[in-house]
C-alpha cells in the first residue's frame, strides 16, 4: 500500500491492545489517530510517536457526536482514512445474570456494540466517498465471541454480536472495496486481563490463574491484517495464549 494510503483510526488506544496496535502501526509507516476517553494518556503516546504521524482525539465511542468528531479530525489532519481498528471495549463485574444491574448491561452494550457500530458506520461513509475508494475495518471480537466465561452475559452477548457486524461489513462493503475483518484474542497482557493473575471463575465452579501472552503478538497481527492489499482479507483471526482453557472442554 502506498504511504499516502495508510491512515488509521484506533479506538480504545489509551492502554492495552489499542495502544500496542497503534504504536506498531506507526512503526510500520501508518498515520494513526489514537482515540479513547483519557486524553492525557493519548497525548503521551502521541508525543512518543511524533505529531507528524499521530493524533490524539479524546473520544467516547458510545456518543454519536464524539465519534463524528473523531473521524472529522482524522480526515482533516491526514486527508483520508484506510483503516479502522474498532477496539474500544469493556467488561462487567462477574455476577450471575439475575444480579447484573440493567444500567451496567446498557453501558456494556453501548460501548462494545453501539460504539463499534457508530465507528464502523462513520468509517464506511468515508471509505465509500473517498478516492481511491475503500478501506478496512478490523473489529476486536474475543474468544468470548465463540464461548462464554461464567458470569459474562453482557460481554459475551456483545462480542457474539460483533461477529454479525463483521460479516455485514464484509458483505455490504464488497461493492466499495471495503474489507470487514475480526480479530478474536485470548488472554493478552493488558489492564483488562490483570485479574487473571489472581484467578478467574471457571465453568466447574473453581477459580484458576490463567496463562497470558505478550500483547505485542496482537499488535503484530493487526499490522499484518492492516497491510494486506484490498483484494485480500483476513475475515477472522484467533490469537490466544496457547495454554488457556478454550479448545476442548475447559
Ligand atoms: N486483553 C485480552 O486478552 C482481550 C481478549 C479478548 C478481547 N479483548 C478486547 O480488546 C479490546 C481492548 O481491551 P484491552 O485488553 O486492551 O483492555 P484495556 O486496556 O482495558 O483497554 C480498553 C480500552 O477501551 C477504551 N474505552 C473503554 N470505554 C470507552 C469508551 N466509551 N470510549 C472510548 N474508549 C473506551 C479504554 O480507554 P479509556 O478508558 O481511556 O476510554 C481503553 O483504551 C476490548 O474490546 C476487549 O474486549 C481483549
Amino acid at each position: 500500500m502506498a504511504a499516502q494510503h495508510k491512515v488509521a483510526v484506533v479506538t480504545g488506544a489509551s492502554t492495552g491492545i489499542g495502544e500496542a496496535a497503534g504504536r506498531a502501526l506507526v512503526k510500520a509507516g501508518w498515520k494513526v489517530a489514537f482515540a479513547a476517553r483519557r486524553a492525557e494518556l493519548l497525548e503521551k503516546i502521541v508525543a512518543d510517536c511524533g505529531a507528524a504521524n499521530a493524533l490524539a482525539v479524546a473520544t467516547d465511542v458510545s456518543k454519536p457526536d464524539s465519534v463524528k468528531n473523531l473521524f472529522a479530525k482524522t480526515t482533516q489532519k491526514f486527508g483520508r482514512l484506510d483503516l479502522l481498528f474498532n477496539n474500544a471495549g469493556m467488561g462487567a463485574p462477574p455476577v450471575p445474570m439475575d444480579e447484573l444491574p440493567y444500567e451496567k448491561w446498557k453501558e456494556v452494550v453501548d460501548v462494545n456494540l453501539n460504539g463499534m457500530f457508530l465507528c464502523a458506520q462513520e468509517a464506511f461513509r468515508i471509505f465509500r466517498k473517498q478516492n481511491p475508494q475503500g478501506g478496512r475495518i478490523i473489529n476486536n471480537g474475543s474468544i468470548s465471541a465463540h464461548a462464554p466465561r461464567p458470569f459474562s452475559v453482557a460481554y459475551t452477548t456483545t462480542k457474539h454480536a460483533v461477529t454479525g457486524l463483521t460479516k455485514c461489513i464484509a458483505l455490504d462493503g464488497r461493492a466499495y472495496d471495503i474489507c470487514g475483518s475480526q480479530i478474536d484474542i485470548g488472554n493478552a497482557v493488558t489492564p483488562m486481563t490483570e485479574r487473571m493473575t489472581k484467578g478467574v471463575p471457571q465453568p466447574n465452579g473453581t477459580t484458576m490463574v490463567e496463562p497470558r501472552m505478550d500483547v505485542q503478538h496482537v499488535a503484530d497481527a493487526i499490522v499484518y491484517m492492516a497491510g494486506l492489499p484490498k483484494e485480500s482479507n483476513v475475515l477472522t483471526m484467533t490469537v490466544m495464549a496457547t495454554k488457556m482453557p478454550f479448545v476442548g472442554r475447559g
